[in-house]
Parts: structure tokens; C-alpha cells; sequence
């Protein structure tokens, strides 16, 4: 059926190679793993281990982020042994266009550009936001109506506009910049772990597993799917709590699978790409366990703030200097989330166009910077207006529901390509298929049932404009199409 049409491996190597769509390699596998931590640390860890202790987890917290690291760690092999399988830009979207078929990968990369575009514009916010809270402090205030929350965010439009001349430049210049404010993030995230060590209350971590009370806000539209099918109540604290608060700091981890979009500007990629993706996963997982230890050590869970916990948590113990510093490296932090996101955004619909699945036009490179810069020119444009004049910051579990949708079609594809082309030679292989695999489907599945009904009916909207697209434009025009008949 040729809605099920793949496209081979090789043909995509092939077309890889085109000179008019040839990129640079110039990315190790350090810079691999420095742009995974810079896209994954965030948003997620400066705010959301407060909120998600606070409102589900208590201590326990740490549990979640393990359990959220456990689904993103399957799904992290997963996508390894396709990038060292097929080590072509545009992650996932290029792995199922060469194992589940074109109307998969159509579905994937749109679901990719919703997680990045989106992700993009709403971290963009939360990066103007802590800038205005650390401008404060320094007795500067940004009239309301330019501000965050005003009638354009002005700050979150000129990050973005910035971002967008720094990749079109140059992918190993994004990289240099990246490099600094990475380095400058992690130093913020260790100052947090040691300076907060002594602040530490053993009393806060009793007891570790609050007991489990009702939540607010189950009903109508913000009830998870879960309980709108199933009529599971869920609840915040016990050991349920543990898997929402799973679900929610989920978002702490999205990133890690953006390395892989990166694979044709990789020297290496069949070794790096591997490394790049589960050497970032590690590093931040290990930091996230050790941040939410000493936090909810620090402070009470019930007294921690859910808006600002980090910063809050020293300002509680009398250090508001301190807290100033975690809101600068919060701003320097968010930079490079918002940067990693434009370059996979730009880099997905690089690969989706050079099939044809969206106009070639778009997937032009720059003849003298050997970067997609037409695309990086609309992404740069879109993100701007969307993170300037909408109320974006918002919809954090449209990016999830995005990027779980992916990893479960990656944890299927491999299955499959396993089935289909066992030949092919794989530099990284995944333990245990077809269980691992499986076993990752399920666990994002289950997170993404944990969502809300709002979310899944604003994630059904975006897949319906997507097929539309699909039905009306790509099938037709698609190359490998063309080339079947
Ligand atoms: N993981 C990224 C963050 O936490 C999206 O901001």
C-alpha cells in the first residue's frame, strides 16, 4: 500500500550525500554531549521538581525522576541504534520513513516539530520570565506591556530573533556559544547540589512517601485520560503521586532525542550519535537526583514554591544572594534549551522537505554557511511570533504528548527495522529486543495516558492539520513516490 511506503536506508544515505543538500561535519561526540545537556537541562528542572514535590511527590520525588529516566533511558537506546543505524538528520522522522513507512514518519516529524516549535516558544517565555525576576534584583523593571505576560514579550522575541541569526551563521559557532552557557548552567546546578548540602534537614525527608490524599482539578477537560476512560482517580502523594509526579517532570528530560537530529553534522556519527544521546541522558539524570535530594532536604515539601523552588529554597534560608545567582544561571540555562530546540526544529523539516514532503524550497543551504537557512528563517520567525504574542507557556504537555508519541513509534521501529532489514550493519544494538522495546512503548503509553483530556484533544487537532497537509501536498509530491510510481 503506498501509504506504507519506506524508504530505504541506503536511499537515504544516498540523498544525504547530494551537494545541494549537503551539510557540514564538523560535531565530536563532546559536542554531542554538551548540546544534549544544554537542550535537556532547563525549564524543567528550575521550576517543575518544586511544583511536582509540592503538589505529588513530596521527597519522593527523586523516585519520579528516576522513573521518568527509566522511560526516557529505554527510548534513549532505542533511538541510539537507529542513529548508528541511520545516521541521516531528522531523528525519528527519517528512522520510521525507513522502517513503519511514510504515513508514520509524515506523523512522527510533525509530532517532532510540534515538541520543538512549541517547546521552543514556551521555554523562550520561561527564559523571559526569570530574566525579569533577575533584573529586579538588580532594580531594573521591564514596562508590563513588553514584558512576560504583557501584550508582547518582548525579551522572548529577541532571544528568539538573536538564536535565529547564531544558527544560520553556523551550526559549530551555535555550538561555541552553547558550549559556554552550558558550562555556565551545570556550574549553577553543582552550586546548587554542594552550597545546598548544608542547609539539609534529615526531618524534611520524613516522611518520604506522603500519604496519598485526593487531587484538585479532576474533572471536565483537565482530567487525565485515564481517568476519563478508566474512571482511575488519581491522587497526589502515595505511591500514585510518584507516577504523576513521573509524568510531569518527564518534560525535565525531553531534549536528549534532539542529538540525533544533528546526525549529518556529525564527524562520526555511527560511534558519536550513541554516545551523544545516552552520555547527556546520564549526566542529566544524575543531576536531577542529586538537585531534588538536597532541595526537599533543604525546605519542606509542603513549604517548598511551586514557581521557583531552587532560588526560593536559599532565599528561605537567608540567602538571597544566593537565589540571585540561581535566576542568572537560570536565564544563561534556558538560552541553550531554546537554541538546541530551533536547530532540531529546523533540522526535522530539513529532512521532511528534502523528501518532499514539504516544499523542497525549504531545504536550500546556504552556499558560503552550509546551513538550512531558509527554514531556520521561518522557524526563527514562527517561534518569535508564538512565543511573543501568545500565552504559550502554558502548554508544556503539548510537548510532551509530542515527544512521548515519538518514542513510542522509535521503540515500535526498531522492532521492526530488526524484522525488515536485519542485515544492515548496527554500530550500537539495543539489549533484549524485542523486550526493551516493548517495555518502553508501554511506559510511554502509560505516561501519555496520564495526560489530560485537553491536551489529547488539542494533540488530536494538531494531527488532523497534519494529515491534512499530508493528504493535500506530500503524498503527491513525495520523492520516494515519484520514484516508486
Ligand atoms: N528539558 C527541557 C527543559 O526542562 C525541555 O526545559
Amino acid at each position: 500500500m503506498s501509504l506504507l511506503r519506506t524508504k530505504s536506508i541506503e536511499r537515504s544515505l544516498a540523498d544525504a550525500d547530494e551537494p545541494e543538500y549537503q551539510l557540514k561535519r564538523t560535531l565530536s561526540a563532546l559536542d554531542l554531549v554538551v548540546f544534549g545537556v544544554g537542550v535537556v537541562i532547563g525549564a524543567g528542572i528550575f521550576t517543575l521538581t518544586g511544583r511536582a514535590a509540592h503538589d505529588v511527590a513530596g521527597p519522593s520525588i527523586v523516585v519520579s525522576f528516576v522513573v521518568a529516566a527509566v522511560c526516557c533511558t529505554l527510548a534513549a537506546l532505542c533511538y541510539a541504534e537507529f542513529a548508528s543505524t541511520v545516521p541521516v538528520s531528522g531523528s525519528a522522522y527519517t528512522f520510521s520513513y525507513a522502517s513503519l513507512g511514510e504515513i508514520f514518519a509524515w506523523i512522527i516529524g510533525w509530532d517532532l516539530v510540534l515538541e520543538m516549535f512549541l517547546g521552543a516558544s514556551v521555554v523562550a517565555q520561561g527564559w523571559s520570565a526569570y530574566l525579569g525576576v533577575l533584573l529586579e534584583n538588580f532594580g531594573v523593571t521591564i514596562p508590563s506591556a513588553i514584558a512576560y505576560g504583557g501584550v508582547i514579550d518582548l525579551p522572548a522575541v529577541v532571544l528568539v530573533l538573536l538564536l535565529g541569526v547564531l544558527i544560520t551563521l553556523g551550526i559549530k559557532e551555535s555550538m561555541r556559544v552553547n558550549l559556554v552557557l552550558v558550562a555556565l548552567k551545570l556550574f549553577i546546578v553543582l552550586f546548587v547540589i554542594m552550597a545546598g548540602i548544608q542547609f539539609i534537614n534529615p526531618a524534611n525527608y520524613s516522611p518520604f512517601v506522603p500519604p496519598a490524599a485526593a487531587t484538585e482539578h479532576t474533572t471536565g477537560l483537565t482530567q487525565p485520560l485515564l481517568q476519563a476512560l478508566l474512571g482511575i482517580e488519581p491522587s497526589a502523594f502515595g505511591v500514585g503521586g510518584i507516577f504523576a509526579g513521573a509524568a510531569l517532570v518527564f518534560f525535565a528530560y525531553i531534549g536528549f532525542d534532539v542529538v540525533a537530529t544533528t546526525a549529518e553534522e556529525t564527524r562520526n556519527p555511527q560511534r558519536d550519535l550513541p554516545i551523544g544521546i545516552i552520555g547527556s541522558l546520564i549526566i542529566c539524570t544524575v543531576l536531577y537526583c542529586a538537585v531534588s535530594v538536597v532541595v526537599t532536604g533543604m525546605v519542606s515539601y509542603d513549604k517548598l514554591d511551586p514557581a521557583a523552588a531552587l532560588a526560593n529554597a536559599f532565599a528561605q534560608h537567608g540567602q538571597d544572594w544566593m537565589a540571585t545567582v540561581i535566576s542568572a544561571g537560570a536565564v544563561a540555562g534556558l538560552t541553550t534549551v531554546v537554541l538546541t530546540l530551533m536547530i532540531g526544529a529546523s533540522r526535522v523539516i530539513f529532512a521532511m522537505s528534502r523528501d518532499h514532503l514539504l516544499p523542497p524550497r525549504l531545504a536550500k543551504v546556504h552556499p558560503t554557511f552550509r546551513t538550512p537557512w531558509v527554514i531556520t528563517a521561518v522557524v526563527t520567525g514562527v517561534v518569535a511570533v508564538v512565543a511573543g504574542l501568545t500565552p504559550v507557556g502554558v502548554l508544556e504537555e503539548m510537548v510532551n504528548i509530542g515527544t512521548l508519541s515519538a518514542f513510542l513509534l522509535v521503540s515500535i521501529g526498531v522492532i521492526v527495522l530488526r524484522r525488515t532489514r536485519p542485515d544492515l550493519p548496527r554500530a550500537f544494538r539495543v539489549p533484549w529486543v524485542p523486550v526493551l522495546p516493548i517495555l518502553s512503548a508501554v511506559i510511554c503509553t502509560y505516561l501519555m495516558i496520564n495526560l489530560s483530556v485537553e491536551t489529547w484533544l488539542r494533540f488530536l487537532v494538531w494531527l488532523v492539520i497534519g494529515f491534512a497537509i499530508y493528504f493535500a501536498y506530500s503524498r503527491r509530491h513525495s520523492r520516494v513516490a515519484a520514484e516508486v510510481g
